[in-house]
């Protein structure tokens, strides 16, 4: 009456290769026979509310202590599988490219004085519900782009400030797009902006140029994007000496606070929710930086079929800056002084999907990309 016929539980199962399926209310009694004869439950960190009651019911355990529990063997095996992507996998990531595509020139057509960020953010979400299976993640749609996830879209656009546009839409599988990026409304780049845009399009252009199977996510990938960027820095005066001691001091985290990239998926951000940055992952490290997958991102090694997003950013952060300059750190290396004539920039991110092949990497999109030079922006935002 209110819903409609829905496919059975078998029918979902066969669909997705699950020969064998059992009514959910069976799962207790099975659960406690294998609990009875001393048998261990995998089970991955679960991160929904609900989950996690449903599981400490299940379990017979308190939900405190599901992560004491957890099957780190489970949680390497997922990764293991989400983040080499088969063929059908690439195939639905490439699905997912065309709506975030719409999605992001729709929203550089908006971009003009007088209109609400908001409308711009419902504007492009309605695409991607129309078009596939609704948005990956929140859409982020700000004039304060040097505030990396800010989902307050009430500002009005003024002419000349630049908006960031973090956003993506999933396919009707459920595989998302994450693309990122960054341009001044009404069109038109300012020397500065345009100065700023180059060093983070040198990075985001370098990284997809250089990466392949083999390579470190962190060591390899992530301080690759870091020294570019450092070295446009200190073209424009604001970091001192080198690019590599600039890296090495840490100077970077004071203009991009995040790392380059994620794994993509199923998920934004894949695989994340049971990775290092949920909970304690001290004691199960080792293992997890054996099994290179993204679950822990500084032991991370590429393969053919990993999936990440390349997205480099310089920001400024007025806190930021004045936390770092208060205590002290990064002196002699970062110019303080000529950082006050930036406070009001902004922040300019630049963001593709990469798929890592047998040789190199690709661009997901199928040949296309979203504009992302200088012309080909101002050729399009606000027009
Ligand atoms: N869309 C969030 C991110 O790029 O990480
Ligand atoms: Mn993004
Ligand atoms: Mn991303």
């Amino acid at each position: 009456i209110w819903t409609g016929p829905q496919p059975t539980l078998r029918e979902m199962g066969a669909e997705v290769g699950v020969a064998r399926t059992f009514p959910v209310g069976a799962l207790r009694e099975r659960i406690r026979k294998a609990i009875a004869l001393g048998r261990r439950v995998h089970y991955l960190p679960p991160y929904r509310g609900e989950t996690k009651l449903q599981l400490a019911d299940l379990l017979g355990i308190r939900t405190g202590a599901l992560h004491d529990h957890k099957s780190v063997d489970l949680m390497l095996a997922v990764a293991e599988m989400r983040e080499i992507k088969s063929a059908e996998e690439i195939e639905a990531l490439e699905r997912a490219f065309p709506i975030g595509y719409a999605m992001h020139t729709t929203a550089m057509r908006m971009c003009r004085p007088g209109v609400v960020e908001r409308e711009i953010a419902g504007a492009i979400e309605g695409i991607s519900k129309s078009m596939g299976a609704g948005v990956s993640f929140p859409s982020i749609v700000s004039q304060h782009g040097e505030t990396l996830h800010n989902l307050r879209s009430d500002g009005v656009l003024e002419q000349g400030r630049l908006l960031l546009c973090d956003a993506g839409g999933e396919s009707l599988e459920g595989y998302c797009s994450d693309h990122t990026r960054t341009y001044p409304v009404g069109g038109r780049f300012s020397e500065r902006q345009r100065a700023v845009y180059e060093i983070v399009l040198k990075a985001h252009d370098d990284v997809a140029e250089a990466v392949k199977p083999g390579m470190m996510y962190q060591r390899d990938i992530h301080l690759l994007s870091y020294r570019i960027l450092a070295e446009g820095l200190i073209g424009l005066g604001l970091l001192r000496g080198t690019a590599e001691a600039a890296v090495e001091a840490g100077a970077m985290t004071l203009f991009m606070p995040h790392g380059l990239g994620h794994g993509l998926g199923m998920d934004v951000h894949d695989c994340e929710a049971f990775g290092e940055r949920s909970f304690d992952f001290s004691y199960i490290a080792e293992r997890a930086a054996a099994s290179g997958t993204c679950i822990y991102r500084s032991a991370w090694k590429v393969r053919p079929g990993t999936v990440l997003s390349d997205e480099p950013g310089i920001y400024f952060i007025p806190a930021l800056i004045d936390k770092c300059r208060a205590e002290g750190l990064y002196k002699g290396i970062v110019n303080y002084d000529a950082l006050d004539a930036w406070r009001d920039f902004g922040g300019i991110r630049i963001e593709d999907d990469l798929i890592v092949t047998d040789t190199g990497c690709r661009m997901i999109g199928g040949g296309k990309h979203i504009p992302i030079t200088v012309d080909e922006l101002e050729a399009v935002v606000g027009k």
